[in-house]
């Protein structure tokens, strides 16, 4: 597949994988982006994942045809992307590798070998030339391992953005843009939302035609809203109006407490989005808890804590550095309920979280007063 006038896809599409990253459902499989340019010197930007090898060297093939590649650009070393460079190496022994120095290191720890006679340690702002095009190297650490590049071609202003914009599902699923590359940055960035910044600074200093991406789509059109929503992801601003209730029930009374919240927040006009959190995958609810600027947490007690799977809601939440949000906690149990102390307590690191003032304590099951609180608390999210 042709991108540019002498830029080339040579990546592969993954329909086998269940769980990416060994964790995230990918129902639509995922993408793993390769690409060649030719020019009077042949550059290969990264492999693919080790299932994929031989497909990808036929692909690689079909374009070099007949030709050995000059360089390997080595942008990222997960295994999703350099599960080949060793395999690359040894059927290309003329080809020099170019990587940032950690990328080495860690080629040494994957391969035994840092490729010390055959590389070029790529610097920040340094430039490799291949003819009528020019590499610049751009560093982006964390986004997403530590030894992460990006490299900007100048000649016709494509950027080579590693995981960035990225998503999940392979290339010939038809599905939106939007929600994947959400799940997939929250999941995977979402911690690194300062790195994720410094690297928008230096890519709001390029004029950038077409975005190449390790995963999901090469992005050719409206660039400004991508970066737009990266912006918004990477500094923790909320995306949509709207409320995100997420709930953890055992026999439904909790659940139909928070349905009851979601109802009256409905009727008042508000965009609610809710879930049952033992029936969702926790990436999605992770996502739609940093989509939406207001969150509404609700889970029983148990064990004198809460229910596991708030427990991981929360601490997925906590760990990518959840801020700049209200929260609303709804709790139950039919004794000692505290579950909304268990719950606030596991935010007390978090920077800019404001709870509401109503908390709702549910007793087994819905009364007349539990129902007042969900009034008011509908009102104070509202507010
Ligand atoms: Fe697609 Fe961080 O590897």
């Amino acid at each position: 597949m042709k991108i540019t006038d002498g830029i080339y896809y040579v990546g592969v599409n993954d329909h086998k994988v269940d769980l990416f990253e060994g964790q995230y459902p990918v129902p639509n499989g995922m993408a793993y982006n390769s690409y060649v340019i030719m020019d009077e010197k042949i550059a290969v930007m990264d492999t693919v994942d080790a299932h994929f090898g031989g497909e990808w060297l036929k692909n690689l093939d079909g374009v070099l045809n007949g030709k050995a590649p000059d360089y390997l650009i080595v942008h990222h070393m997960e295994p999703d992307h350099s599960a080949n460079i060793a395999e690359f190496a040894a059927r290309y022994p003329n080809a020099v590798i170019a990587a940032t120095a950690k990328a080495f290191t860690m080629m040494n720890q994957f391969f035994g070998t840092d490729y010390a006679d055959r590389r070029i340690v790529a610097e920040e702002g340094s430039t490799l030339s291949l003819g009528k095009h020019t590499l610049t190297f751009v560093t982006a650490p964390m986004v997403h391992w530590p030894e992460v590049m990006v490299s900007y071609e100048s000649t016709e202003k494509v950027l080579f953005s590693a995981d960035a914009f990225g998503k999940f599902g392979a290339l010939d699923a038809k599905e939106d843009w939007t929600d994947e590359a959400r799940r997939y940055y929250f999941g995977i960035v979402g911690k690194y939302g300062a790195q994720a910044q410094a690297l928008l600074k230096k890519a709001a200093g390029l004029d950038i035609a077409v975005c190449c991406p390790l995963h999901g789509p090469i992005l050719t059109e409206n660039l400004g809203f991508y970066l737009n929503l990266y912006d918004t992801w990477s500094s923790y601003k909320a995306e949509s109006d709207g409320v995100f209730i997420a709930y953890a029930s055992i026999y439904g009374h909790t659940g139909a407490a928070a349905e009851a919240l979601a109802e009256k927040l409905r009727a008042k006009g508000e965009t609610v989005m809710i879930c049952d959190l033992a029936r969702t995958d926790l990436s999605k609810a992770v996502e739609n808890a940093f989509r939406y600027g207001k969150l509404v947490l609700a889970s029983v007690t148990y064990n004198a804590d809460i229910f596991p799977f708030m427990r991981h809601l929360i601490g997925a939440l906590t760990e990518r550095g959840y801020q700049n949000r209200k929260i609303g906690l709804i709790e139950n149990g039919s004794w000692a309920p505290m579950a909304a102390k268990v719950m606030r307590g596991m935010f007390e690191k978090s920077k800019n979280i404001t709870f509401t003032e109503t908390t709702v304590t549910v007793k087994s099951a819905l009364n007349k007063e539990s129902e007042a609180q969900l009034d008011a608390l509908a009102a104070e999210l509202i507010g």
